[in-house]
């Protein structure tokens, strides 16, 4: 037995032994149907190349997971994304969801929020409440929360440019409720350079929206230090029809030009990077995707160890939110989306995810229903309680396909991280069209590889139904559109409009300094009921709009 797996083993024994006194393991001892007992973590204990390799979970490089012992303590987050339609009527699909049993939220807006426009904006038209919830003020935010606990239930926001203003309002509510800033916990997605490779919610160009992304870093580290200040995504690439290393490589590469942009306004590593997290898509081919969650954490942990120096081990720790994968659901047979969406949540969770989203059998059809999106919710809580694959740390750890495929998954990340690295880093890689390039050619080859039955979609491209039954949809009220619009207008007469200009014209001023945090004064003019429209439209007005 090596020297280095005595201390490797040991180290990892302490940790689970303080781990255990925060997140005690949910049982004394875990068992199979037969009473044999199911060990905390299973591996070799004479073979320290494999140790090196691995490490165990807790300890670098978490190939194994990030803490030590995973779901024996702490099952992932069950975290539905949901909204639509009013903040009213998000509340209440987010109270029934806390009812049911997830344990934290995952706000959904639509599109005229996310590209910072208020339901009254002729840009708006057609699309208020239709694709998220309409969020046009403070307002809106209060009754969204309304009755949620924010010290209680942590609340992931699916909002990148405008997310400085969306993290203001919810800072905002957290004072109205009395939560002290430093106990309020969730997400904010903010990641604009996916934006601009594969969803499109963009408004600025890349320079601005860099600096609102390290201004939020930096704000969140002095005053809300539990709060995740970016969701670096890979959903999005792989649902645009990325590979599977594509998805973690560029997602990796985004990741690294986050980091460059924070060290270089200023930030040192060990301050914001603890508060950096993932958001990864779980896919079809089961094994592929495990070995893709694994190898991602290798290749982070190494890259924030090794290239940026971070000498905190929370630095190291790739964390990450999980959603099965949208792109595969189908229209035909809905009712097979949820053993698609089982095999892809077990996925993510034998790849050791902290936070997981499963998709309704609908919602390649409409937004979720109430009944769907329990079902959704239930896949998650049988494989968490009744499969036994949470008993024990990274089950398929030691399989040989399994580690074969994490190191080839690994060394395509790397490959595609040279490149990117040749081009200049990602910035310059979206602005020249690389990623997106890669990607539609693989989007195209699969499209296909479908079509010439290459690759089999059940009830797609074979065992089709003569005729499909079509399952009841969720409608949204087409009188939302008409009762938002009033509710802003009447908002804007209600309010002190002389308060208001002031705050905005605070925002002209300091966005026209480059060397000045915007979020104090984009909090300012929240609290005054500015609604998203006006501050986004301000920062158009200094910063221009990103043309693609
Ligand atoms: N042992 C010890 N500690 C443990 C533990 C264990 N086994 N399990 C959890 N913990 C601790 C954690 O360390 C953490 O404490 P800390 O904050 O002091 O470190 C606490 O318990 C909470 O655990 P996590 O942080 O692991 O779980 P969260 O759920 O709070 O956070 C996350 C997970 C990935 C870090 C976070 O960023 C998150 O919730 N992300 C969600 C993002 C999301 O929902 N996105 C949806 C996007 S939808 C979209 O874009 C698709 C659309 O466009 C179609």
């Amino acid at each position: 037995m090596s020297e280095s797996h005595g201390n490797m083993e040991k180290k990892w024994l302490d940790s689970v032994e303080a781990t255990t006194e925060r997140f005690p393991e949910r049982k004394d001892k875990f068992r199979t149907s037969s009473d044999l007992e199911v060990e905390r973590l299973y591996y070799p204990t004479n073979d320290s190349e494999y140790e090196e390799k691995l490490g165990y979970p807790g300890e670098y490089p978490y190939t194994r997971g990030i803490q030590p012992t995973m779901y024996r303590s702490r099952f992932w987050t069950m975290r539905q994304y949901a909204g639509f339609g009013s903040a009213k009527e998000t509340n209440k699909r987010f109270r029934y969801l806390l009812e049911q049993g997830q344990t934290g939220l995952s706000v959904a807006f639509d599109l005229p929020t996310q590209i910072g426009y208020d339901s009254d904006d002729v840009m708006s038209e057609g699309e208020v409440g239709k694709v998220g919830v309409a969020i046009d003020s403070l307002k809106d935010m209060e009754q969204l929360l309304d009755g949620i606990p924010l010290d209680k239930v942590s609340t992931s926001m699916t909002i990148n440019a405008p997310a400085s203003v969306l993290l203001c309002m919810y800072i905002a509510v957290g004072e109205k409720q009395g939560v002290p800033l430093e106990k309020l916990t969730g997400t904010i997605q903010n990641d604009i350079l996916k934006e601009y490779i594969a969803r499109g919610t963009y408004i600025f160009p890349p320079k601005p929206s860099m600096r609102l992304i390290t201004n939020i870093f930096e704000y969140c580290q002095q005053n809300v230090p539990k709060f995740n200040t970016i969701s670096i995504s890979g959903y999005h690439i792989r649902e645009a029809g990325s590979t599977a290393v594509q998805e973690a490589a560029f997602t990796i590469a985004n990741g690294m030009a986050y980091v460059d942009a924070a060290i270089e306004s200023g930030l040192d590593v060990d301050t914001f990077a603890p508060r950096l997290a993932f958001f990864f898509n779980a896919h079809n081919n089961f094994f592929e995707e495990v070995a893709k969650f694994r190898a991602a954490r290798r290749v982070w942990a190494k890259i924030m160890k090794e290239r940026y120096q971070a000498k905190n081990p929370k630095s190291w720790k790739l964390r990450f939110h999980t959603q099965t994968g949208g792109s595969t659901l189908t229209a035909q047979q809905p009712d097979n989306n949820v053993v698609r969406v089982t095999l892809q949540a077990l996925a993510a969770v034998m790849g050791g995810t902290q936070s997981l989203h499963t998709n309704s059998r609908d919602e390649a059809l409409s937004l979720p229903t109430e009944e769907s999106a329990r079902i959704a919710l239930r896949t998650q809580q049988i494989i968490a309680n009744e499969s036994g694959v949470a008993d024990t740390v990274d089950p398929l750890g030691g399989s040989y396909y399994v580690e074969e495929l994490t190191d080839q998954v690994e060394a395509g990340i790397e490959e595609y991280l040279k490149q990117i690295e040749e081009i200049g880093g990602a910035v310059q890689a979206v602005e020249e069209g690389f990623m997106q390039r890669e990607i539609h050619h693989e989007a195209y080859e699969t499209q296909k590889a479908i079509e010439k039955q290459e690759e089999i979609i059940v009830g797609l491209n074979k065992y089709q139904l003569d005729e499909e039954v079509n399952p009841d949809l969720l409608k949204v009220d087409e009188q939302l559109e008409k009762s938002q619009i009033e509710s802003v207008l009447k908002l804007r007469e209600e309010r002190d409009q002389e308060v208001v200009n002031k705050s905005l014209e605070a925002i002209r001023s300091a966005a026209q300094d480059e060397n000045t945090n915007l979020i104090p004064f984009i909090l300012d003019a929240v609290k005054s009921y500015a609604t998203v429209g006006e501050i986004c439209n301000v920062l158009r007005e200094e910063f221009g709009e990103y043309t693609g």
